[in-house]
């Protein structure tokens, strides 16, 4: 049975806090931490049953979205004519990534803000990370490019306690830079 935790917001300091490594093999409490985070996005994604636990759609959670300040997150991306690509990630790394960046053209959004913030967000166009992977049981080594890359970059941001708008131009929110790739 799916019981809903409340998500930390950005109108309090916790969404800033740091987020740890954890330990593996995982204890149990983090077994269920990783099931809870890929639940909720499941769900949250499922148009009859995210009324019904009153879900904001998203694509990723991180574990301190939940008040656990761990490196741990959950991602959901399913896209037309392509396959799932879905993954629970423990102590995730970046250990590569691109000069080239990337920009979603219609901004960021993330389940901790409410307000709408608007602006580009540049960020690498690829990056490759290392993880352990709750769903498939093993560590494994990914490249992700375009959406999924911006959405890695993300979550990962979150266990340094930083938000997506931190990195908007304050000056000019739309300033475009030539290089950046358009998603
Ligand atoms: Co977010």
């Amino acid at each position: 049975m799916f019981k809903v935790r409340e998500i930390v917001k950005d109108n309090t300091n916790l969404i800033r806090n740091k987020s740890k490594d954890v330990q593996l093999p995982l204890s149990k409490e983090d077994e269920e931490l990783c099931e809870y985070l890929i639940e909720h996005i499941r769900i949250s994604q499922d148009d009859e049953r995210n009324q019904e636990f009153n879900l904001r759609p998203g694509v990723g959670i991180a574990a301190p979205q939940v008040g656990e300040f761990k490196r741990i997150f959950a991602m959901l991306i399913k896209e037309e004519g392509k396959p799932d690509i879905e993954h629970v990630f423990v102590n995730p790394k970046i250990v590569s990534e691109s000069v080239v960046e990337a920009y979603l053209a219609g901004g960021e959004g993330c389940l901790s803000v409410e307000n709408d913030h608007e602006g580009y967000i540049y960020r690498k166009f690829f990056v490759t990370i290392e993880a352990y992977d709750y769903l498939t049981k093993s560590m494994i080594r990914k490249k992700f490019r375009g959406y999924p890359a911006i959405v890695v970059q993300h979550e990962i941001d979150h266990f340094s306690g930083t938000l997506y708008y931190d990195h908007i131009n304050k000056k000019n929110p739309l300033k475009i830079k030539e290089d950046a790739i358009q998603i």
